[in-house]
């Protein structure tokens, strides 16, 4: 049996994680979120977590990271999987970079210090792909990161600190870098999320840039096998690895879809270009291909589809 804690259990990626690992009889999962409210709703989340709560070998602790006291969480915990922490490019310039400070990099640091006292096996981080700014073709893991964002910086940050504990504290470190993860329980802040409600809506969908930006989008289903993988996968620790999805494509190719999707025309409010944007994204996936087994299985069009399923019942319910 292994005993498996999750952070960031009702997020969009956390509870579809925790779903994952559960399919495995052998796992016990501790799932930990504070529902922190700034890009998605309280009763979003709750309803993220709703069949999690009935399954007997899953328990939910609402803590906050910053005021957990690790000293009683950590001990039986074989695997950590750190997926609590401020998402989002946009939101991380302006006032609010403390939020992400804080509940990156200060709740990152804490959980490592707190992991050297502890016979943890592996600890699993979430990072991202806005580590690595712009780039052209596709991107591996040793290219260099030069983020565009303070978000991207909050992250980078905390990939830096899981090395110096990893070298210094003999920490078993893994780094799991997402590129655009999207489908079910998708934030509402994330742009297909955004584009989907405001279409069922009958509104302009609010876009950012020209649309000829594009992005390696991954399936949610996909992301999450390959994380859940990542805690029995040999030759691991250490290891910084890509995930991204089957399929690219333009943000206008993705509005083309919804639309036939949909069935109905979109019509666009421009909202300008935002800072922290890269104008592209592209995952060389051969090293999670590699040491994870991992293989995107769900194109865009399958994927947008699952999508739209959620958000209809989500918000026509
Ligand atoms: N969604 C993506 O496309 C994407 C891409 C790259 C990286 N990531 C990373 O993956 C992780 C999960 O992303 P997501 O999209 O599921 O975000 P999310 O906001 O849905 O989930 C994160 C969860 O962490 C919780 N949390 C934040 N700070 C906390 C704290 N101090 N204590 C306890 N709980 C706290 C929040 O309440 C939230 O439920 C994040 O670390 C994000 O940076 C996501």
């Amino acid at each position: 049996m292994s005993r498996i804690l999750v952070t960031g259990a009702a997020g969009f990626i956390g509870s579809h994680l925790c779903e994952e690992l559960l399919k495995e009889e052998g796992n016990e999962v501790i799932g930990v979120d504070a529902f922190l409210d700034y890009t998605t709703p309280v009763w979003v989340k709750e309803r993220n977590l709703k069949q999690l709560l009935t399954h007997p070998r899953f328990t939910f602790m609402n803590i906050n990271l910053l005021k957990v006291n690790w000293e009683l969480l950590l001990p039986g915990i074989d695997i950590v999987y750190h997926l609590a922490g401020m998402p989002g490019v946009r939101a991380s310039f302006g006032p609010d970079f403390s939020l992400y400070a804080e509940n990156n990099i200060v709740a990152t640091q804490r959980l490592l210090e707190a992991c050297k006292e502890s016979l943890v096996k592996r600890v699993i981080f979430a990072s991202t792909s806005s580590v690595y700014g712009e780039k052209r073709g596709k991107v591996d893991e040793d290219a260099s990161e030069l983020p565009l964002s303070p978000y991207g910086v909050s992250k980078l940050t905390c990939e830096h600190l899981c090395r110096i504990y990893g070298e210094q504290e003999g920490i078993p470190i893994v780094i799991l870098r997402f590129f655009t993860v999207y489908g079910p329980r998708q934030r509402p802040d994330m742009a297909f999320h955004r584009f989907i409600k405001h279409m069922l809506e009958g509104e302009p969908i609010p876009l950012y840039g020209d649309g000829t930006q594009s992005r390696d989008f991954t399936y949610v289903g996909d992301c999450v096998r390959a994380v859940a993988a990542a805690s029995t996968a040999k030759h691991l620790i250490g290891e910084t690895i890509n995930i991204g999805g089957k399929e690219r494509a333009s943000i206008n190719t993705c509005i083309a879809l919804l639309e036939q999707l949909i069935g109905q025309k979109a019509s666009i409010r421009w909202m300008g270009h935002p800072p922290g944007e890269p104008k592209s994204t592209w995952a060389d996936v051969s090293k999670a291909e590699k040491l994870l087994g991992y293989a995107p299985v769900v194109d865009l069009k399958e994927g947008l589809a699952e999508e739209v399923r959620y958000l209809k019942a989500l918000y026509q319910q």
